[in-house]
């Protein structure tokens, strides 16, 4: 353990004389090899000399962090640009002048004198100019590039007070600075400028939208809204590692505030733990409820969101639940660190009702698509579920279908299916009329079950087509796959022969009938059931944004 050394320079108005020491004693330390926490107006940095590969090596050690993610270096102003960056583009100068200082990350090509511990080995390197007056006092005065991640232990959230750093590094480093809580909260707004258009690789404290007005349209990464797959590597190291995690598990629930405050309410239990906009807290009385400001201020989200997520490492909460804010401004940033927070663990909730029809043969991937539409916090209705509950308990289907067909219903009142199987499957008028019967109830018992609430729902169907079913739905989606892999995995599924599987197919209808009578199609020609999932959810989630962007435009 060493002693930490700590610098109040909350008022930097008081004793100038004595401000000037500390600031010339914190550039002391980095100059000789200490780690500095460091204010800056977005979250606190763990800072060191970015030119010293012993003082980098420090910083990984202290954080805990993974060696092949690299750091950003911090410099006073862009006419340290060329010092460090090699090939420095026209338009770094642009922004620079906009937007430096404050929470804009550039990725450059990286120049010779920043060595390999600062950039984790890659021939680019990451450079900001941080807002914040001590700390710009303090490079200055040190003359050097401070290379500072966020000041947290790797893995929990950023810090956004000398407190939270004394936290978690009381004892580890030479010095923290206090510069009082930051002003933004989240971290930078990281931009690729080695690429064209630039790329966004991480949303932060700069709104996307202001970049974009300057420069024009810039790429979003994908690690931004998702997860990566096993093996896709994110342009930014940093964003593949799950992040800001409490210890239990979080999930976000998306949708207008009102929306999502149901949906939230719908699932806590006694256990549970929830983020709220202040305007909800209060129906989540008796539960452990941390706010993340009120619903339409996103500046005080931002300004929260990491103090709400430490708080509840010492809750004894089971799971938590997340209100979030939507993706405009700094919604971006405060959405993206709540969702890596929760592992990409969204549920989405809306004031709409959104209905999708799945139909397709077996074997295609219709129970994975539906597995997808579950995890999204979504309900399937199994028709043919419904259909069977229907056979026990609907006293009218009974009568209607025992007219037609005496004698199928024992006395007892149990139908005898073998005998009605017998009936229709040998003549096609008698399974037509059955059909009729069914449909009849089958539908507005359907609709019944769809109830007026609010949220996605699935309806899974193989006579979605001919039932009438297909009119309630909002979108009819065929599950379709090329025919020999649909042989492979019910062989495989089913454990049967190649004949049967053959067999079974042929006795369906054939893709083309679903696909030519459905709205839409997904084609399931993926290698792995994960793989087919991914795309089940990329293509739901565009689904559902062109429904809903219909429906609310229809609701003016
Ligand atoms: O606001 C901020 O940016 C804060 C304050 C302290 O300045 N710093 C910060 O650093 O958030 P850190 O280390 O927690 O996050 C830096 C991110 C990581 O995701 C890292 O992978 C990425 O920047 N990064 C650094 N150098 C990079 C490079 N050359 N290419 C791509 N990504 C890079
Ligand atoms: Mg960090």
């Amino acid at each position: 353990m060493m002693q930490t050394i700590y610098y109040d320079l909350r008022d930097i108005k008081g004793q100038q004389k004595e401000i000037r020491d500390k600031v010339a004693a914190a550039a002391k330390i980095l100059r000789e090899g200490g780690l500095v926490a460091l204010p800056t107006e977005t979250v606190y940095g763990l800072g060191a000399n970015g030119l010293d590969p012993e003082a980098v090596r420090h910083i990984f050690e202290v954080k805990g962090r993974p060696q092949d993610n690299p750091l950003i270096l911090h410099v006073s102003g862009p006419q340290w640009l060329t010092r460090y960056c090699a090939q420095v583009p026209p338009l770094a100068y642009v922004l620079a002048r906009k937007f430096w200082p404050g929470p804009l990350t550039m990725i450059l090509k990286r120049g010779p004198s920043v060595p390999d511990e600062t950039t984790a080995g890659l021939d680019t390197v990451a450079v900001r100019c941080p807002n914040h007056p001590v700390t710009l006092a303090i490079i200055r005065e040190a003359g050097l590039p401070i290379a500072a991640p966020s000041a947290n232990l790797s893995g929990r959230p950023s810090c956004t007070t000398a407190q939270d750093v004394l936290e978690d590094m009381d004892g580890k480093i030479q010095c923290v600075v206090d510069g009082g809580p930051c002003a933004v909260g989240v971290e930078s707004t990281i931009l690729d400028l080695t690429c064209t258009p630039p790329r966004l690789l991480r949303p932060g404290g700069l709104p996307v939208e202001q970049i974009e007005r300057l420069i024009g349209p810039i790429a979003i990464d994908k690690a931004v809204n998702a997860s990566l797959g096993e093996g896709e590597q994110p342009r930014a190291p940093g964003m593949k590692y799950r992040h800001y995690a409490p210890k239990a598990p979080v999930t976000v629930v998306t949708g207008a505030p009102e929306a999502s405050a149901q949906e939230i309410l719908r699932r806590v239990g006694p256990d549970s733990g929830v983020i709220c906009f202040d305007e909800y807290a209060h129906q989540f009385a008796g539960k452990v409820v941390h706010t993340l400001g009120p619903s339409g201020d996103k500046q005080i989200q931002a300004q929260r969101l990491f103090d709400v997520l430490r708080a509840f490492d010492s809750e004894p909460v089971r799971e938590i639940y997340a209100q979030c804010p939507d993706n405009q401004g700094l919604g971006l940033a405060i959405s993206n660190r709540l969702k890596k927070a929760a592992g990409f663990h969204v549920i989405e909730a809306d004031s709409l009702r959104v209905v999708l029809g799945v139909t397709g043969g077996t074997g295609a991937g219709k129970t994975s698509f539906l597995d997808v539409i579950r995890e999204l916090g979504g309900t399937v209705i199994d028709c043919d579920a419904v259909y069977h509950e229907m056979l026990e308990q609907s006293e009218e289907m009974r009568n209607a279908i025992n007219m037609v067909f005496p004698g199928v219903f024992d006395a007892g009142g149990k139908l005898n299916r073998k005998k009605l199987g017998e009936e229709v499957f040998s003549r096609r008028e008698r399974l037509a009329s059955l059909n009729e019967i069914v449909y009849h109830y089958l539908v507005p018992e359907v609709q019944r079950r769809l109830g007026s609430d609010t949220g996605l729902y699935a309806v899974d169907a193989i006579n979605l087509l001919e039932s009438g079913l297909a009119e309630v739905c909002d979108r009819t989606i065929a599950v379709t796959a090329p025919t020999e892999l649909r042989v492979r995995r019910i062989m495989a599924r089913d454990n049967i022969s190649e004949q049967y599987a053959r067999m079974r197919i042929t006795a369906q209808k054939p893709d083309e009938y679903y696909r030519t009578k459905c709205d839409c199609e997904l084609t399931n020609a993926a290698e792995t059931p994960e793989a087919f999932r991914e795309e089940a959810r990329e293509f739901i989630r565009r689904l559902l944004e062109t429904i809903r962007e219909e429906k609310s435009h229809g609701q003016e």
